[in-house]
């Protein structure tokens, strides 16, 4: 017959047992996505294709992968940036992306992506390579001003890029982001470096 003082020392056991458990349950669910994302150093050295998950990237996120050395930033674009990208082709110097060397054929557009909303990056500025800032939101929101479309600028000299890469106009940067080659091999995962698969 146990007293009150066993009872309450086995019910502590039990809640350490359990409080342990969710630990390790919460661990192993988070390792298959963190892997995805991060390919095996030999692979990232040798510039081998990067395959990885999106399956968890919500809109106005970034995943960002090394491939071939080289940080590669995938952006969830939302519907209202996407509708931007149609609206600004005045202020650009490549609107079309004509400039063959910047992306894959497969990447012409204003999208300038396979899918509108996922956009695959390289993101050194075409100037003298410097990574850019993250603007995302429009106008004066984030120390840019009121006319500003949401992009990415370069704190090294000021050049000016839109969510879909593509050069400001009367900045240093010549011509767009760099687009990777890349492929889906299925809606929930993409490899970097191939053309197709
Ligand atoms: S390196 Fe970006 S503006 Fe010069």
């Amino acid at each position: 017959m146990k007293n009150e003082d066993d009872i309450k020392r086995e019910r502590r056991r039990l809640i350490v047992a359990t409080t342990v458990l969710g630990g390790i349950g919460a661990v192993a669910c988070s390792v298959p996505f963190i892997a995805s994302m991060f390919p095996s150093a030999r692979a990232r050295s040798e510039g081998a294709p990067v395959e990885v998950d999106i399956s968890k990237l919500e809109e106005g996120q970034f995943l960002v992968v090394l491939w071939q050395k080289k940080p590669i930033w995938i952006f969830k674009r939302t519907k209202a940036m996407l509708a931007n990208l149609e609206e600004i082709a005045d202020i650009l110097v490549d609107p079309e992306s004509d400039v063959k060397t910047q992306q894959p054929d497969y990447t012409k557009s204003h999208y300038r992506s396979i899918k509108p909303e996922i956009f695959v990056v390289i993101p050194f500025c075409t100037h003298l390579g410097c990574i850019p800032t993250k603007k995302l939101l429009t106008g004066a929101q984030q120390g840019m001003d009121m006319n500003w479309p949401g992009g990415f600028y370069c704190p090294c000299h000021g050049s000016k890029f839109d969510l879909a890469g593509r050069v400001f106009k009367s900045v240093p940067a010549p011509t767009n982001l760099l687009i990777p080659p890349h492929a889906y091999i299925n809606d929930s995962r993409i490899v970097i470096g191939p053309d197709q698969i």
